[in-house]
């Protein structure tokens, strides 16, 4: 009993907190999920996202896959007041969709059930990972794996495009510098009623980081972080980026580009 009446103090909290932005957006609309409009499926052939170092030297034509962001504020961080006391779990799961009003049927239960599920999964050997739902528990964890002496944590994202631009295209390298190697916190947008990051980190992985300016044959300029993983021995062969780069695991480096959804925290 006691702990529902804390469940019942917790979402009314949540409630006070983000009702603003639960109304103004139409509760259909608090949950924009990318598989409807913006998903970047990478076992898709169509979608263009990898690449090797070689493609980004200034002058060369690649086509790119960048989805479009409806409304660039669903990935953005709440202050940690006000989401540090909502339970992150999916034993809670029942009450929070019946807070936001969404029927456990919904795509929008299917999307926060998937994410909670992620957070909760063990990763992989020789990965640590954290589901960050704000700038102060990324910046936290960042520090975490970093190190004490690596400085204060910076995050690096992809513009977003216009909407006008068709989302796969051949875009123009214009410039691109190396940005960080070695330690390189990855983070992956997961939709949920609130700005969630799904952060991973390769404690031994020799990881690059590039910011690679582009322009697209609309003429769209675009600044895009490319993360570059060099040691691919022990990958599974099967991976689709070796078929898509026409390589094998061991044989050469794979990279991606990021989408504006995800973000890479690398030290400064
Ligand atoms: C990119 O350019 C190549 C070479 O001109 C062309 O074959 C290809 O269809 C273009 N791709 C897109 C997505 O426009």
């Amino acid at each position: 009993m006691g702990n529902g009446i804390t469940y019942c103090s917790l979402l009314l909290l949540l409630y006070l907190t983000l009702a603003p932005r639960v109304i103004s957006n139409g509760v259909d609309d608090v949950l924009r999920l990318p598989g409807t409009e913006q998903k970047v499926e990478e076992e898709d052939d169509t979608v263009k996202v990898f690449a090797v170092i070689k493609d980004i030297a200034v002058g060369k034509t690649i086509p790119i896959y960048f989805p479009y962001v409806k409304d660039p504020s669903v990935y953005e961080f709440f202050p940690r007041e006000q989401t540090r006391n909502i339970p992150l779990s999916s034993a809670a799961l029942p009450h929070l969709l019946r807070f936001f009003s969404f029927s456990s049927d919904s795509p929008q239960a299917l999307a926060m059930r998937q994410a909670l599920d992620s957070c909760e999964t063990m990763p992989p050997k020789g990965e640590v990972k954290q589901c960050a739902t704000s700038l102060e528990s990324l910046f936290d964890f960042a520090r975490s794996v970093f190190g004490p002496e690596s400085g204060q944590p910076r995050i690096v994202r992809s513009s977003p495009v216009s909407k006008s631009t068709p989302p796969l295209q051949n875009y123009t390298v214009t410039e691109s510098k190396e940005i960080a190697t070695g330690r390189i916190l990855p983070c992956h947008y997961k939709p949920y009623p609130y700005a969630l990051y799904y952060c991973h980190f390769q404690q031994s992985s020799e990881d690059k980081v590039f910011m690679v300016s582009l322009v697209g044959d609309d003429g769209e300029r675009v600044d895009a972080v490319l993360i570059c993983h060099l040691d691919t021995s022990g990958w599974d062969a099967d991976h689709i980026s070796f078929r898509l780069l026409g390589s094998k695991p061991g044989v050469s480096e794979v990279c991606h580009f990021f989408p504006a959804l995800d973000l890479v925290v690398i030290p400064s």
